[in-house]
């Protein structure tokens, strides 16, 4: 630590100097390492929780007895933070691809949400009965091709509003992972036509250097947006249209 400071004198920091970079690194671990004691302290399966559970309190999205979906819940710790927060009357459906260890009140359905099968499974579940929250934190497994990834999440995040909007109650509200680049900006254009107010979100628990953020759509308007409000991508004006591609 002394050698450090004698350093530190003998060598004035730049902003961008290697020295700084360190520190940056060294912090950013820090900060992983505290969201990952607390997940373990209060026995959540990862530190997704405490972005959940940020994003909930702002926008005010849990009620008790409300019914959520929770998409691409593995290993499941929004699906717990739900739960807790939800209390017994609330109906809670969640899925993955991933296998997810059993959580009290949580109906889990193993199956791939791009695929038919997984949303007439869900479906099924749901027997005709909308619900008042949808959350996804789909992610795709990143091939380390930067634009391939991209267009994967946001390939995820579109069937995740195609199916809020099928399956949302009027007035319900999403939230949708997403990451910031190519794509992003028409997203959240196609969210702001069906939700009364759509908030972009960057959790504390969420890595700074990551582009990953999320979409808080509230207030679902369950109507035909008026021609002028529709986005290029969507031009039926429905979030339609990405399953298949
Ligand atoms: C960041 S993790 C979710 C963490 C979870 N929210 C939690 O709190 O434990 C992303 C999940 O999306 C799932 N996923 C990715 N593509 C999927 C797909 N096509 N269908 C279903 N799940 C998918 C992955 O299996 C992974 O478990």
């Amino acid at each position: 630590m002394l050698q450090d400071t004698m350093a530190d004198k003998k060598k004035p920091l730049s902003p961008t100097g290697k020295k700084n970079r360190h520190v940056k690194a060294w912090m950013q671990q820090h900060v992983n390492d505290h969201w990952v004691h607390e997940a373990q302290r209060l026995g959540y399966r990862s530190r997704a929780a405490f972005k959940l559970a940020e994003l909930a309190e702002k926008d005010k999205l849990f009620r008790p007895g409300i019914s959520v979906v929770d998409l691409g819940s593995a290993p499941g710790s929004w699906s717990q933070l739900l739960h807790e927060r939800l209390g017994r009357a609330a109906r809670i459906v969640a899925l993955d691809l991933a296998p997810m260890d059993p959580i009290p009140g949580v109906r889990f359905l193993q199956a791939d949400f791009r695929e038919p099968e997984g949303l007439e499974a869900l479906a099924d579940v749901l027997e005709g009965r909308k619900v008042d929250l949808v959350v996804s934190d789909l992610a795709p497994n990143l091939s380390g091709v930067e634009s391939a990834d991209q267009a994967r999440s946001v390939h995820l995040g579109e069937l995740a509003l195609e199916f809020a909007v099928q399956w949302l109650q009027p007035g319900g509200n999403l939230v949708v992972k997403a990451f910031q680049g190519e794509g992003f900006d028409e997203f959240q254009r196609t969210m702001q036509i069906h939700f009364g107010k759509v908030y972009v979100r960057k959790p504390k628990a969420s890595r700074d250097r990551s582009r990953e953020v999320y979409l808080v759509g509230k207030g679902f308007t369950a109507l035909s947006p008026p021609d002028d409000r529709k986005s290029d991508k969507t031009p039926s004006g429905s979030a339609s249209g990405a399953r298949g591609r």
